[in-house]
């Protein structure tokens, strides 16, 4: 029950909404091993990447105007704005709309937050940010916890060889471009103290930010420093419940909070739209949105957007379509690993109320939120790239709680302490 309360939480504003050694590697010549990749230390450094709503996020306030009495105008410092469940009860949920929502600018084509509202990512290069979501540690934002625990028995040292890798998660890579500066500095800073190559291990949409990374990266560079791939749940070909979420809302079946409510701060967020499912890999016949009037499928996105009246959401998609829609090999070691056998939403049909009603759902195969037909993408890099690609069918596991699978923990260590 914990758990199920945790991935309704966990999913609710978003996509919307992981042989023991006895010796530590610190005594470890990692000069004489500096460039040789076949020179490894016992057990390589782990950077985590998290997927959409996968770490914390900090704001302070200093606004001109709030659209509720009760809502703060002003703050002396940093509070948590995710995951703050004390923030997502009625009333209160008006506010954190406001400040968690992004702005559009149509001529800069960026998005940033409304006038006052300073928002920060807390604790890059830390694990803290996205092993719980909740700083007080509450079981239902539990996230990579029990992947870094384990590690932690493995002989792994938090926030030494394995780090985090937290980011804005409502924006798209092209607005993140000093994330991945500060993610290649860390690699390689880590590469160079353990002396050997960094395993990357993705969740969800980081998996989509791990690719976008892996594709600007020379292949020098990926050979010194990029021991492997590991994919969790990731969505290389989109979510199709991407398009409910921006046309009517996604409360998760949550009854206080409204979807068309939350559908306003869900829909400003870019990575929503980046999403959205891709027509590499969606039929051009197959209804994604039926109302009525209209069938709407992979190709029909600048009428949708214009038919839920949010323009915007278009202009979204063209700037961030192209970040990795060609799903270009990533050139490293891949292991793929994702849910299936969970009834994972695949279409909605809407009546004339479209889009301001909750639709009947249409559903396939996946892991209750990727869609199995995006998650297994990554069977075309086989032959594509002469590193080899692995990949793992975990059948009855949903898209969160496989972070906390054995079956998926016990793969990362096989990984992880192979030569
Ligand atoms: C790389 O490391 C291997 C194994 O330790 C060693 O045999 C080889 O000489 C090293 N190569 C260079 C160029 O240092
Ligand atoms: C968008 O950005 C431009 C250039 O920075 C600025 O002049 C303009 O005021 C912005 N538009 C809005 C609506 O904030
Ligand atoms: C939409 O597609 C369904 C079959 O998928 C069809 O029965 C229906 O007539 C189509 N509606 C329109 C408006 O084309
Ligand atoms: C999956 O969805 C179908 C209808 O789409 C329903 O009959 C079935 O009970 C669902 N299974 C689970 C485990 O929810
Ligand atoms: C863990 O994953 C395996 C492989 O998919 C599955 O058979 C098993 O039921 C899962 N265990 C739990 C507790 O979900």
């Amino acid at each position: 029950m914990a758990s199920r309360h945790r991935v309704t939480v966990f999913f609710l504003f978003g996509v919307l909404l992981l042989l023991l050694l006895s010796s530590r590697s610190g005594g470890r010549p990692a000069q004489k091993c500096r460039g040789n990749k076949s020179c490894q230390p016992a057990r390589p450094p782990v950077v985590l990447i998290p997927g959409d709503l996968g770490n914390q996020l900090e704001a302070r306030l200093n606004k001109p105007s709030v659209v509720h009495y009760i809502c703060y105008k002003k703050t002396d410092s940093f509070f948590t704005l995710w995951l703050n469940l004390e923030l997502l009860v009625p009333f209160a949920i008006d506010c954190w709309i406001d400040n968690i929502r992004l702005i559009y600018n149509r001529t800069t084509r960026t998005s940033e937050a409304p006038p006052g509202v300073f928002v920060r990512v807390p604790g890059f290069g830390k694990t803290f940010s996205l092993e719980y979501l909740d700083p007080s540690k509450q079981s239902v934002g539990m996230y990579f916890f029990s992947i870094v625990q384990s590690m932690v028995e493995w002989g792994y040292t938090r926030d030494d060889d394995v780090r985090g890798a937290p980011y804005d998660w409502r924006k798209a890579p092209n607005e993140n471009k000093e994330y991945f500066l500060k993610l290649q500095q860390m690699i390689e800073e880590m590469a160079e103290k353990a002396g050997g190559p960094v395993v990357l291990i993705a969740h969800s949409m980081g998996n989509m930010y791990t690719l976008y990374f892996l594709n600007q990266q020379p292949q020098a560079w990926k050979d010194k420093y990029i021991k492997a791939f590991i994919c969790l749940g990731p969505p290389w070909a989109g979510v199709a419940k991407t398009l409910r979420v921006i046309a009517s809302g996604d409360n998760n079946r949550i009854p206080v909070i409204s979807p068309l409510k939350i559908r306003t701060q869900q829909r400003t967020a870019v990575s929503t739209n980046w999403l959205l499912p891709y027509a590499h890999s969606w039929s051009k016949d197959q209804v994604l949105i039926r109302t009525p009037s209209v069938n709407y499928t992979v190709q029909d996105y600048r009428r949708l957007y214009k038919d839920i009246g949010f323009d915007d959401g278009w202009l979204m998609r063209q700037d961030t379509e192209p970040l990795v829609s060609d799903l270009l090999p990533p050139n490293v070691e891949v292991h793929c690993l994702y849910g299936s056998g969970i009834n994972t939403s695949e279409a909605f049909h809407y009546s004339n109320n479209f889009p301001d009603e909750e639709p009947t759902v249409v559903n396939g195969d996946g892991d209750g939120t990727v869609n199995l037909r995006s998650a297994i993408q990554c069977k075309r890099w086989v032959g594509q790239q002469k590193q080899p690609v692995f990949l793992k069918e975990l059948r009855g596991n949903e898209h969160v709680d496989m972070l906390t699978n054995y079956t998926t923990v016990a793969y990362i260590k096989k990984v992880l302490f192979s030569p």
